[in-house]
Formats: C-alpha cells, sequence, structure tokens
C-alpha cells in the first residue's frame, strides 16, 4: 500500500521544507518526519545501485517527469563517461522511480551527486504515474552541455538493469538501448569475465608465469621508456613479445623528462638562454611566494615548467598571454608574478573565475611589503572548440590583442580548439599547449577534436573511447612508481575480478556494481577481502557470498595463487599507451603542418612529447 501522504491525485500542491504536505482536505496519514521522496532517473533506478548508498530506499512507484528529457554531460570518473542528469525539453519525458528515502540518505545522495561542489542541483520535480502525482526531489548537472555527452557502456547497462527491474515502459527501455555509448566497459573488473588471459598468446603466457614482475618490468623500462639501443634482456623471450614492446617503444615519441629548454631558446634565437630558461630534468620544481598557497607539489611543478615555456614565447613574440581553461588561475598568477607578463585567463566555470579572484589578492596580500604585484584578469567565457580566435577576443573585451595561447591541461576537445584557434587567427602569435582526457574528444558532429588532420580525416581514421582513454595513462609513472613501490599492494584488482564473477554468478544484473574500496586488501586473503567489499550492498548477504566461495572454491584458490597475471595483462595494455597518444599528438602536428610553412617552420620538434 502506498502511504497515503505522498500519493495523491490532485495536481495541486503545498511543499513545505523537504516534505511533502496535502493542500486538499483529505485526511492524510501524519508524514514521517525523516522521510522524503526521490526521482531516481539514472543509475539509482537499480535497487542494489541505490542502496548503496540510501539503505532506507523504498520503492513507491515508477513516474514520469513531463517536459524533460534525458541526457547526459560531464565526464564521471567512477563511470568512464558522461553521467545521466535531465534537461528541460517540452517534446519529451523521463520515466524514473519514485523512492522514498530518509533524510539521512538524502544527506549522503547530496554527497555522492556533489551538491556542494555543484556538480549536480537538487530541486523539487512533480512526476506522475496516471492519476498518482508526487512531489519529489531529485538532480540535475549544473554544467553547461558539453559536445560528447555519452555515457560509458557499464554506465548505460546499469540504468537499463534498473529499468528492467522495475518494469518501465517498453518503449521507454527500447530508448534506453537506443543511446549511443562511448565503448567503455570497464578494464580490471572483467579479466576473468571476459578471459582476458585467454586472449594472450600462448607463448607470451608461459614467458610471463615464470618470469618475474621485475624482470618484465625491467624489461619495459628498457625498451619503452628509456628506449636502449640494445636492451641485452639476458633472457628467452618470445620473440613476438620482445617485437612488441620494441615496436611499442619505436611508434611512439619518447616518454623522458626533457632535460632542458635550450632548443626554444636556438629557435628563438633573441633570447639567449642562460640558467634562469633552462628547465631540469626530472628535479621537482616549486612555486615560491604567494602563487605557492592552494598549490599541491606536483602542480607546482607542472605550472613552474609551463609557466617557464610560455614566458619564452610570449617575451620572444612580445605577446601578452591568454590561458584558456585557466581554471583556478595557478598558472595565470606565476606568469604575472614572476614573469611580469599581461595575461588574460579565461575560464568557463563562473566559481573558478570567481575563486581565482581571490586567490589572487590573497597572492598578492602575502607578497613582500610595498611591493604591489601584477594580476591576472581572469573572464568567464566558454569557449565552443568552433569559436574563431577573433570572435573569442572580441567577445571577452580583448579585440586585436596580440598574445600567445596556452592551456594547461585542456580536457578534450579545448586542446583542439586552442590549436586551431592558433592556425587560424593572425593574433595569436604564440601557443603552448598541454592536453589532457582524450577519451572527451569529439568524433561526430559540428566539430571533431579527432582526427584533425586531413590525412587521416580523409581516411576516416577513428580511435574507440577505450584507446582514447588508455592514452591518458602514463606509463612511466606506473612502471617507475607503483611497480616499484611494493607492487603487492596491486593484489586488490585481482581480488576485484574475482569478486566481479562471484556477483554475476549471483545475480547477472550485479555486473560493475561498485562495491566498497577495502584497505590494505593486500593483506587479507579474498574471502576477508569480498567481505569487506559486499558490505553496504544489501542485493549479496555474508551468507550468500560464503556459499559462492564455497561453491568455487578451487577456482578462487587458483585464481588468487595466479593474481599476477591481472597485473601483467595490464601491464601489457599499457605499452600500447604512448602509441595512441602519440597519433593522437601526431594527428595535431600534421594538422599544423597543413596549415603551411608558416607555422611548421616554428614547430618544436624535438619537444613534441606527451603531453607536453
Ligand atoms: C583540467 S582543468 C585545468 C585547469 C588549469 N589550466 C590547471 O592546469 O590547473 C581544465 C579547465 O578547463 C575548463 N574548460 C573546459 N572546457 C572549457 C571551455 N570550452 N571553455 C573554457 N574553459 C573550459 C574547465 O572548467 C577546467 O577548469
Amino acid at each position: 500500500m502506498q502511504p497515503v501522504c505522498e500519493k495523491r491525485r490532485s495536481p495541486s500542491w503545498v511543499v513545505r521544507s523537504s516534505c511533502v504536505q496535502l493542500s486538499c482536505g483529505m485526511s492524510a496519514t501524519p508524514i514521517r518526519e525523516k522521510a522524503c521522496l526521490y526521482f531516481a532517473y539514472g543509475s539509482n533506478l537499480l535497487t542494489a545501485r541505490l542502496r548503496i548508498g540510501c539503505p532506507s530506499a523504498v520503492k513507491v512507484d515508477i513516474a514520469q517527469l513531463k517536459d524533460f528529457r534525458l541526457d547526459f554531460n560531464y565526464f564521471s570518473r567512477r563511470w568512464q563517461g558522461a553521467a545521466a542528469t535531465i534537461v528541460g525539453d517540452r517534446n519529451s519525458r523521463v520515466w524514473g522511480i519514485v523512492w522514498k528515502i530518509s533524510q539521512d540518505d538524502l544527506a549522503h545522495l547530496d554527497e555522492q551527486e556533489g551538491v556542494k561542489k555543484a556538480i549536480y542541483r537538487r530541486f523539487r520535480v512533480e512526476v506522475r504515474n496516471g492519476s498518482s502525482f508526487y512531489s519529489c526531489w531529485t538532480y540535475q548537472l549544473v554544467r553547461p552541455l558539453e559536445d560528447d555527452r555519452r555515457p560509458s557502456t557499464v554506465y548505460k547497462s546499469v540504468i537499463i538493469s534498473g529499468a528492467l527491474e522495475n518494469e518501465l515502459p517498453e518503449d521507454y527501455v527500447a530508448q534506453l538501448r537506443s543511446i549511443s555509448d562511448n565503448g567503455y566497459d570497464g578494464p580490471v573488473e572483467e579479466f576473468f569475465t571476459e578471459d582476458h588471459w585467454g586472449k594472450v598468446p600462448e607463448d607470451w603466457r608461459q614467458f610471463l608465469e615464470a618470469a618475474e614482475v621485475d624482470t618484465v618490468r625491467n624489461v619495459i623500462a628498457n625498451s619503452l621508456i628509456e628506449r636502449s639501443e640494445d636492451p641485452n634482456w639476458n633472457m628467452e623471450m618470445p620473440e613476438t613479445l620482445a617485437n612488441f614492446f620494441v615496436t611499442c617503444g619505436n611508434s611512439s615519441l619518447p616518454r623522458n623528462a626533457v632535460a632542458n629548454l635550450r632548443d626554444v631558446d636556438e629557435i628563438f634565437s633573441e633570447v639567449q638562454p642562460t640558467e634562469d630558461n633552462w628547465i631540469c630534468g626530472t628535479q621537482l620544481m616549486t612555486v615560491s611566494g604567494g602563487c605557492r598557497r592552494h598549490v599541491k607539489p606536483k602542480k607546482q611543478h607542472e605550472i613552474s615548467r609551463m609557466a617557464k615555456v610560455v614566458s619564452v614565447v610570449a617575451k620572444t613574440t612580445h605577446s601578452s598571454v591568454t590561458d584558456l581553461g585557466s581554471g583556478l588561475g595557478h598558472l595565470a598568477r606565476i606568469l604575472c608574478n614572476e614573469y611580469s607578463l599581461d595575461v588574460l585567463g579565461i575560464e568557463e566555470q563562473p566559481r573558478f573565475t570567481e575563486q581565482a579572484r581571490i586567490f589572487d589578492l590573497e597572492s598578492q596580500s602575502l607578497g613582500k611589503e610595498g611591493e604591489v604585484s601584477k594580476l591576472p584578469e581572469h573572464v568567464t567565457f566558454s569557449v565552443k572548440p568552433w569559436t574563431s580566435g577573433r570572435s573569442m577576443l572580441k567577445e571577452v573585451g580583448k579585440e586585436n590583442l596580440r598574445s600567445t595561447l596556452c592551456g594547461l591541461h585542456t580536457c578534450g576537445d579545448l586542446g583542439p580548439a586552442v590549436l586551431r584557434m592558433f592556425a587560424e587567427t593572425q593574433e595569436i602569435v604564440g601557443l603552448c599547449s598541454v592536453a589532457c582526457c582524450y577519451m572527451k574528444l569529439s568524433a561526430t558532429g559540428d566539430f571533431v577534436g579527432f582526427p584533425m588532420c586531413k590525412r587521416l580525416s580523409s581516411e576516416n581514421f577513428s580511435l574507440s573511447y577505450e584507446a582514447k582513454e588508455l592514452a591518458c595513462h602514463a606509463l612511466e609513472s606506473f612502471v617507475n612508481g607503483k611497480l616499484v613501490s611494493g607492487y603487492e599492494r596491486l593484489k586488490i584488482h585481482c581480488y576485484r575480478a574475482m569478486l566481479e564473477k562471484l556477483l554475476i554468478q549471483h545475480d547477472g544484473q550485479l555486473k560493475r556494481i561498485g562495491v566498497r574500496g577495502v584497505k590494505n586488501a593486500h593483506l587479507m586473503d579474498f574471502s576477508e577481502y569480498a567481505h569487506c567489499a559486499i558490505l553496504k550492498l544489501d542485493t549479496i548477504n555474508a551468507e550468500e557470498l560464503n556459499q559462492l566461495i564455497h561453491l568455487n572454491s578451487d577456482w578462487l584458490d587458483a585464481a588468487a595463487k595466479n593474481w599476477k597475471r591481472v597485473l601483467l595483462f595490464y601491464l601489457l595494455r599499457l605499452c600500447i599507451a604512448p602509441v595512441i597518444e602519440t597519433v593522437l599528438l601526431l594527428d595535431r602536428m600534421m594538422f599544423l603542418f597543413e596549415q603551411g610553412d608558416d607555422l611548421s617552420k616554428f614547430f618544436l620538434r624535438n619537444h613534441l612529447i606527451p603531453r607536453h
């Protein structure tokens, strides 16, 4: 039976605080103060998924929200694709579930959806099923719609599972199925369910089984990172595997740090090389004074190096600097403060622009007494990938500004947009761009972020979402970082994949349901890990898990013993990442070359390196 107070047959409502009250004269069951209604339309359609964070959730009804459409936007790291949202649309409706949840769970949902961080906003909607009306809370993404709004395959499948579980109308489920996704099906969890190891050639498997992880690590470090001319591996390795490593190394741009920037100075000969113009290898660079506040050491290192390059280019070209996607303005601030450049930061998120201005004032107040440091200018403006450089500068009130464009971590299409502006706009005389989030590059539509060059475009060359996502991973950080500092910790990936197999065996709909992260899993046996990991799931209890463990005990023992297979497989996979990133960067270089000699002669051949 539905609680009367939450279901009504007249659309006139009075909503008081977060609870729904009837405005008509019907006598209503008193509202249980702590409960409220929540309309879910995304992954929280699936009971198991919702109950991870909202154990109190009880289904009230299915319902439709009129004048909205289901859409996706804003890349979610958790789901590796765009997250679900609703967008006002008079010709559409969104089906979902009305859940009754406690206020505590509502607060938890707020946290999960990033309401405080202004990622989603929570607001009230009226939804109905036939003659039943409900006033519910729901969530909507705050960000402007992006071009690539595809959800991942795995996220879409959770939404469809939820729709099927709750018997949403068939035509709506068909509509969900037709949504184009980005093909991402999760990397680690599927190791056993998709038999990844079985896909590795047999002689490679035999070699990898017998080799130590350290040995394989060294081979990769030698051939792909250090690029030894004669990698004296001192071991019998299948020739095809050795060729794989060497080919990955030869087909990718160098992965080691730039030792110095003398070449920049040679090309722009007006600036003489001095100690100050160098950027030394991998030595951690930090930022001084007020610019240092709120910036983590890794970020300080990045912006210090970037600022040096940008300053050489801007001073040589006698231009001011326009920082696209300037975020909190850390780079802009150091360019002003330490290099006395005129800097304009352009950022689409108003809250970042506001915060950047606050940080500017803070850094100024921390400067030396009596010294007034220069401050950047920040404007809020969303650069559309097809916007011309000239119209962008005009719109932000900087018509005819002679400037060097820079972008640190220009995600998705912003990277290609920056390149195109540089190529097409005379006033933009320099460019320093470090890209990120390649998986967000558009492949179709009004703007294509990859491929950019005519050659690849004419061949309809494309990269899968998974390939572009893989290109964002830094092989060298893994090989010289996690693999060196105690790779035993990575055993958790094997455990996670083992648990995935059990969960799917228990209920096919629990694919990638999202279990709890477990600290120090490598010190536990699988059973201990699995019990910790399912603690908040109510789709499987400890007893059911024990039964599954018992039934699969032989398989689990063997899988746990071979946990290094998971690690080695992903290490092999990671070797391809630099090759894909090289393809992405060479496409950009080809695009610039296609624009004519003027651009190609300035290209810093030795400095086209990953994300540099
Ligand atoms: C990865 S962050 C980098 C921020 C900053 N450059 C840094 O390195 O700290 C990318 C920034 O670009 C902004 N951005 C993304 N697309 C944009 C667009 N089309 N126009 C303006 N800003 C954009 C985002 O809001 C975000 O602040």
